[in-house]
């Protein structure tokens, strides 16, 4: 079954006016591909028009706090009016830097399916995991999460982003091979939880992808698209990566 292919952008904590205006005056070339940009909460508004009929907007994190008194929040409501239409749950730097656990990342999987955000859980193993052949434990002890969402008849408002910790901005992937047992495996999973047909479900690969390596990751059955950090920083890098995406 062919998913539409799916680019996302995480600028992480990284940009300021140069970089929006180089994403404003770009034109991505997409063709089978979808690109989503999550820039830093404070740039949504100014990116807004890059949202199109193929092309959205997406967070990189937001609160599990509805709005109220919560000082330094951003609430998924406020997160949707500013043009997001995705967000990143998960990333393995949030879990690690912010200690986020299992019941915080349900929350702001609700929160985000509540305001008609599709969320894109993050989902990858250490280093120790992989070498003590852990690896699917890991990754599916975080999926388990996705077992209490029971609004998630949702599926196809969904992404899974598997990215190994270990191929986070260090210039190291995984195997296309690799990831594509990865994804055969969470695709499983995420099927035996009794949740709907998983055929439309995404899952993109993350881990220093590169215009380099970005296709031979694509050539692989179950990866659907690419979740890319340092590279997207570098605007005609990113755009390499968008093209050669939507055509490889
Ligand atoms: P990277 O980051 O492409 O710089 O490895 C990916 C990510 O953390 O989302």
């Amino acid at each position: 079954m062919k998913r539409k292919r799916l680019v996302i952008a995480n600028w992480k904590c990284n940009g300021g006016s140069s970089i929006v205006s180089r994403y404003l005056r770009e034109e991505f070339t997409l063709g089978n591909a979808e690109l989503v940009v999550c820039p830093p909460l404070i740039f949504l508004t100014q990116l807004q028009s890059l949202a199109g009929e193929y092309a959205s907007l997406g967070a990189q994190d937001l609160s599990e706090l509805e709005d109220g008194p919560y000082t330094g929040d951003i609430s998924s409501r406020m997160i949707r009016e500013s043009g997001a239409t995705w967000s990143l749950i998960g990333h393995s730097e949030r879990r690690a830097l912010h200690k986020e656990g299992k019941a915080q990342i349900l929350r702001k999987l609700q929160s985000a399916l509540r305001v008609r955000i599709k969320p894109i859980l993050c989902v990858g193993e250490t280093l120790a995991d992989r070498q003590d052949g852990q690896a699917f434990e890991a990754v599916s002890e975080q999926l388990e999460v996705l077992a209490s969402l029971n609004e998630l008849g949702t599926i196809d408002n969904l992404c899974i982003a598997y990215e190994p910790i270990w191929a986070i901005g260090s210039g190291r992937t995984a195997s296309p091979a690799d990831a594509q047992s990865m994804h055969v495996l969470i695709r499983e999973k995420v099927g035996s939880m009794g949740l709907a047909s998983t055929d439309n479900l995404r899952i993109v690969y993350g881990g220093s992808v590169s215009a380099e390596n970005c296709c031979s990751f694509l050539n692989e059955d179950d990866i659907d698209g690419v979740l890319v950090g340092g590279a997207s920083l570098n605007v005609p890098e990113f755009k390499k990566i968008v093209k050669i995406c939507g055509s490889c």
